[in-house]
Order: structure tokens, then sequence, then C-alpha cells
């Protein structure tokens, strides 16, 4: 059962002790016609990742999952992750934690000049909708906040493991109110995102379904979208695209 989360914020809050995943919750309270819900849990038994893969969501993270209806059309949506990104690194900056985004949506700790990080939080979007409206859009975040490093997933780093422990309730806030602020002014979110990017200047190797992409990660366009300079030119990868990045 839903219980009173106490919390300010620009969502009406459904917080639950344990559930499997806040994202499946959201996306039925979408189907039944919900709107600016969030969906929130102390611990998922089956958190899931980009990609079909597991994400490990042990008690003391932040768990949470957005229900939006944007009046907006499906090439757009990635903006809404973009969103979320950087909303929760903005959350994280201000937890002392020095997190940065790597595209699309990761959310990462430096751990060398050379390109190499340690993963803090990650962004899970599914959507309904039509090719020229998008009915409705729910975005996950999992953010390792107050976990131990022991219980952490290989190449992986919490705000516990960086600062120190947060007030889950305030880290929360934080994180709804910045990503509310966004997704009502689309216009900035590709600015703010190029501020945090931990990508940008970067030489990269893309895996795509069919192919890769090895270049200079050289800006974000107005959709979301990577462009590379390769030694063959200028490609651009579009988010969900992308099924690995890594620095080369
Ligand atoms: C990724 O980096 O692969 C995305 C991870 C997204 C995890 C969050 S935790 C809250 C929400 N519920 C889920 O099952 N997944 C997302």
């Amino acid at each position: 059962p839903a219980i009173e989360y106490g919390l300010e914020a620009p969502f009406s809050i459904e917080y639950h002790d344990a559930v499997e995943s806040t994202n499946d919750l959201a996306r039925e309270r979408a189907v039944e016609g919900a709107v600016d819900v969030a969906v929130l849990a102390d611990q998922q038994r089956g958190g899931r990742g980009r990609l079909d893969r597991e994400w490990s969501s042990p008690p003391g993270g932040v768990w949470v999952s957005v229900v939006n209806r944007p009046a907006i059309a499906p090439p757009r949506a990635p903006l809404y992750t973009l969103a979320a990104a950087v909303a929760t690194a903005r959350a994280a900056r201000e937890a002392g934690v020095d997190a940065r985004i790597k595209w699309p949506n990761d959310v990462v700790v430096p751990v060398d000049d050379d390109g190499g990080y340690l993963k803090l939080a990650g962004v899970l979007t599914e959507m309904e909708g039509e090719t020229d409206r998008v009915e409705w859009l729910v975005v996950g975040v999992g953010v390792n906040a107050n976990v131990d490093a022991a219980t952490l997933p290989d190449r992986a780093t919490s705000v516990r493991e960086r600062a120190d422990d947060v007030d889950r309730r305030r880290f929360v806030q934080r994180l709804l109110e910045e990503f509310d602020g966004l997704r009502t002014d689309l216009e900035a979110v590709v600015p703010a995102w190029r501020e945090l990017a931990l990508t940008l200047g970067q030489r990269v190797r893309i895996e795509r379904p069919r192919d890769a992409v090895v270049g200079d990660a050289v800006d974000v366009t107005e959709t979301g979208a990577l462009v590379v300079d390769t030694d063959d030119g200028r490609e651009t990868v579009s988010t969900g695209d992308c099924e690995h990045l890594r620095p080369v």
C-alpha cells in the first residue's frame, strides 16, 4: 500500500516500501489516466535498466518514476530523458558529489583524466503514443544514494561513497523540482545538459544494433542525438540507437 510521504513537490507522491519496479507501477498509473504522479519505493525487487538489464535497487537508494502527459511529438521525447539526467546530476551536485552526464543519460562521477567514470544514477524512459503525439511518458530514475560500496554493481558508486548520506526526501524534492522546471521549458534542456556533459570533447566508441561509430563527440542536437566526427565524416547517433558508449 502507498504511504504518505510528506513531500512538497510538483507531483503527487505515491510511496511504497518495496515494489517490483516503480516504472511498472507508474506505467499502470499512466494507463489509468494519471498525470504528474511520482511513484517512489525504498527498494525494488525487479528494478529494470535500459536494454533489459537488471538494475540493483537495495534499500537506501532513490528509485522513482514519474508519469507525464506532454504535448509533444515522439521525436522530442528524449528531451525528457535528458532533463531527468540533468535534474539528477544537479541534485547530486548539491549533495556534494561531482556528478556529470555521460551521453545520453547516465549520471556518473569522473575518476581520472582519461574519461574514466563510475555510475551514480541512470534513467529509463518508457512511452506510449501515436506517430505524431505522445500519450504518456514514464521517466524512471535510479540513484545509488545511501547505498554501501560493498553492495554496488561493478563500476558503480553512490552518494554515500563519494560524499555523505543524503536526506532522501530532500534529494527527491530537489530532483523533482529541477525536472519540473526543465520539462516546462524544454528549450533549456540541451544547454543545461551540455554544461554537465562528460562526453563532449571525448573520443568515443558507440555500439549500435548493426554497427559501431568511433570518433570525437562534438555536440548534441536539439533532440539529444550525439554528433560525432568520424574519419569518414560527421555522424549523428540518436539516443535510442546507443547500446553502449565508451571513451577510447
Ligand atoms: C539504466 O541506466 O539502465 C537505467 C536505470 C533506471 C533505473 C530506475 S530505478 C526506478 C525505475 N524503476 C525501474 O525498474 N527502473 C528505473
